[in-house]
């Protein structure tokens, strides 16, 4: 299963000017990103997966869309794996967007990207595995118009301000990558461990997908939450104290292992990659964030942290929504989760207690191929 949502190649027709006709799926979207473009209806040029050499374009079809997709509680979800079981309607679709901005604001520019994307004639290529809302490859593919630029997900994510270089595939990655070895120069993958069964597997055949010394960067979430000393909140205290939002990530985990997604790849990306002996230059950071502006404004860096602590905290207010599904899916009690959530809120509005949280990155480059 595998189709292409928004075509780019050079041997694709030009969408840019075509009103839609009943050949594509038309929508309305909430979502303010997806609407920049003509700020109308939406349709979905698709065309073949990338394993062709040269594809021709076929319309993503109504039916096809739809069976996408699934109601899971109040959300709609993907239909295709088991596993990920967040969201994947408009509003998650907005979380992702605001959520990249928190990342780009706290991580930077991915240090070795602009010298592995140089315009030095030959032909280059970046690839986001779980590209959500589309947003990593959105700024690439604008930085880097020389670049071809594809994601992959397990929904369709139609946004028509997507420009030509840039595209995006359904697909499960679970299922394997063969269609892209040797093809990508920059692999990206940024929380995507809700959704990915074998994840030292993935680091494995992302070394086949990267070219020679191309880089691959990957950023997890260890989905702890940190006390103001930046030391690991106790959950399991009987203490009324306890963070709601603390217990709410500790069910999370739960919920996501019994699923037999690899929750834990956070912390073993440095593992994985600085052990695997495609991989040279292995660069590991943690990256600490915020959950909201608690900083007094004489701290180290106030300015920018109470930026990236106002993002997060926009980024769970939405989070605790979409984590609802997961959580009653698991079996959690519908009343449980509530109490939790309102309490969590609250947290949020009083930045009581402060918190922490951490993502944890790696990035390296490929080692000359043979
Ligand atoms: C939390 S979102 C992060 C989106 C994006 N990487 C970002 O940082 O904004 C996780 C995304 O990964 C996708 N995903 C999870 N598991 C996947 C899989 N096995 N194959 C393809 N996409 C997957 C989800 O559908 C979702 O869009």
């Amino acid at each position: 299963m595998s189709s292409t949502v928004t075509a780019a190649r050079e041997d694709s027709p030009d969408y840019s000017s075509e009103e839609p006709t009943s050949e594509y799926t038309s929508f309305q979207s909430t979502s303010p990103t997806s609407s920049d473009a003509r700020g109308v209806d939406y349709y979905i040029p698709a065309s073949l997966p990338s394993a062709s050499p040269a594809p021709s374009v076929i319309s993503l079809s109504e039916s096809l869309y739809q069976s996408s997709f699934r109601q899971a509680y109040d959300r709609l979800v993907n239909n295709y794996s088991d596993l990920y079981h967040l969201p994947a309607d408009d509003e998650e679709i907005e979380r992702l967007d605001m959520q990249h901005l928190l990342f780009t604001s706290a991580m930077g520019p991915l240090p070795p990207m602009a010298e592995v994307l140089a315009d030095d004639g030959s032909p280059k290529a970046a690839l986001d595995l779980g590209c959500g809302s589309g947003s990593w490859l959105y700024d690439v593919a604008n930085e880097y118009p020389h670049c071809l630029t594809v994601g992959v997900d397990l929904v369709p994510v139609t946004r028509l301000d997507l420009p030509r270089n840039a595209r995006m595939e359904v697909d499960d990655i679970n299922l394997g990558l063969e269609h892209f070895y040797d093809q990508f120069d920059v692999v990206h993958a940024r929380l995507i461990s809700l959704g990915i069964k074998d994840y030292a597997g993935l680091i494995d055949q992302v070394s086949r997908v990267v070219r020679s010394r191309g880089v691959i960067a990957f950023t997890e979430s260890n989905y702890l939450v940190y006390d103001a000393n930046k030391q690991v909140m106790d959950v399991t205290s009987p203490d009324q104290t306890v963070s709601a939002i603390a217990v709410l990530y500790h069910h999370i985990v739960r919920s996501v292992r019994k699923r037999g997604a690899n929750i834990d790849a956070a912390s073993l990306l440095h593992r994985w990659i600085g052990q695997h002996n495609a991989y040279e230059d292995v660069v590991y950071r943690d990256i600490w964030l915020p959950t909201s502006p608690f900083l007094p404004p004489d701290a180290e860096d106030a300015h920018r942290l109470n930026f990236i602590g106002e993002l997060l905290r926009q980024d769970l207010r939405s989070f605790l929504k979409s984590v609802r599904v997961l959580l009653l899916s698991s079996g959690m009690p519908e009343f449980e989760v509530d109490e939790l959530r309102g309490r969590a809120w609250k947290e949020l509005e009083t930045m009581q207690p402060p918190m922490w949280a951490k993502v944890q990155s790696v990035y390296a480059r490929r080692k000359p191929k043979q």
